[in-house]
């Protein structure tokens, strides 16, 4: 693949239609993809502190380049940011900037910002249109597509939140040259799980292909980036709102947000770290409940391992709440229905499950053996 061709995957949702562009240098191009959705030539860019200094000169030079002018708010990097005070101040600054209900707003910035400034654009004047620029590689390959949109509450993740798809998302490859390693490994668990949960071919060619990606292999990175988008878009093509398969995207999360939770949602985890670790618990307990065989699971944790990410309760540093805590902290995840925790399980790599068959002795079971 030639460094900078640039990919194109549509997420196909009829009138709701949109494309995922993915290469390098898309925001020095930002300009001429977003021109034709405006309908006056200025945006609102949502974005945190981090990623302005970093990327919001490169965005601005990109826009003025088609002579579209932009206003920015910059956020408190980090988790926290995702909750209600920010959210009203980022719907309060849209309208002090005069955001009309045609205008288009920006998200610039990784999972955090994606959410956020897409819920306010949600319910900013009952809806406007908004831009996905994901600055991580978790927000390329997940977060930014597919309109999920929300904040975190007391009582746990993404707990509020509206539907609300985006009208493009540039993922900018060459972004993620910045990205600190650990923001990159935790974003390739994200990556990981897609290979898990629907293509075990994939999972492969992440196993040859993972090393040379992390160490900075833009090709490899565009390739993973594209192959994850591309699986995202087709089941969120089949299954927007989440009523069947699309659950399958939550491999790991059952697990990965209870962990999140129980470390405060701070710098002790991250999002994709509590994934890859929930990737790893839901290979182990479908292998303790005789559904999927010993060797799954094993070549899971090698991977990882392999990869120097984090994979088990003792890669979180200080202590955890007890296993019957945690259980509770799952038991608040939006898969419960009817007071029935639903987990999605596998029958091997690349075939993932949702089942509602798991009682709280297996996961107590499981939670013990894995400390
Ligand atoms: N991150 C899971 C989903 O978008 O459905």
């Amino acid at each position: 693949m030639i460094d900078n061709a640039i990919d194109t995957v549509t997420v196909a949702l009829g009138p709701r239609s949109y494309d995922v562009r993915i290469g390098s240098g898309l925001i020095a191009r930002a300009g001429t993809e977003i021109a034709p959705l405006l309908r006056r030539p200025r945006v609102a860019v949502l974005t945190e502190e981090r990623v302005a200094a970093l990327h919001l000169p490169a965005l601005e030079v990109g826009l003025r380049a088609q002579g579209i002018s932009l206003q920015a708010l910059a956020l408190a990097p980090g988790e926290a940011t995702k909750g209600w005070p920010q959210l009203q101040r980022a719907v309060e600054w849209l309208l002090e900037a005069e955001v009309e209900r045609g205008d288009v707003v920006v998200a610039l910035g990784g999972g955090v910002i994606g959410d956020l400034a897409g819920f306010a654009a949600a319910i900013l004047r009952r809806g406007v249109r908004f831009v996905q620029i994901p600055t991580t590689l978790l927000a390329q390959v997940d977060s930014s597509v597919g309109g999920k949109t929300g904040i975190n509450t007391a009582q746990g993740k993404n707990l509020v939140g509206a539907f609300h798809q985006p009208s493009l998302v540039l993922a900018d490859i060459a972004l993620l040259d910045t990205l600190p390693a650990r923001d990159l490994l935790a974003g390739y668990g994200e990556v990981v799980k897609y290979g898990l949960l629907g293509d075990a071919e994939f999972f492969a060619w992440l196993e040859a292909h993972g090393p040379a990606l992390a160490a900075g292999d833009r090709a490899l990175r565009q390739e993973a980036v594209r192959r994850s988008v591309a699986m995202k878009a087709g089941i969120v093509a089949r299954d927007e709102t989440e009523t069947g398969e699309r659950a399958l995207l939550n491999l790991g999360h059952t697990f990965g947000h209870a962990l999140e939770a129980a470390t405060g949602y701070s710098d002790r985890l991250l999002h994709g770290e509590g994934v890859s670790i929930g990737c790893q618990l839901a290979f182990d307990l479908s292998a303790r409940l005789g559904l999927c065989p010993q060797e799954a699971p094993s070549r899971v944790a090698a991977h990882l391992q392999a990869m120097g990410m984090r994979r088990q309760l003792a890669d979180i540093p200080g202590d955890l709440p007890d296993s019957a805590a945690l259980i509770a902290l799952m038991a608040q995840d939006k898969k419960v229905v009817e007071g029935r925790m639903r987990f999605i399980l596998a029958h091997d790599i690349g075939q993932a499950f949702v089942t509602a068959e798991v009682s709280p002795a297996e996961l107590r079971a499981l939670l013990d053996a894995a400390r």
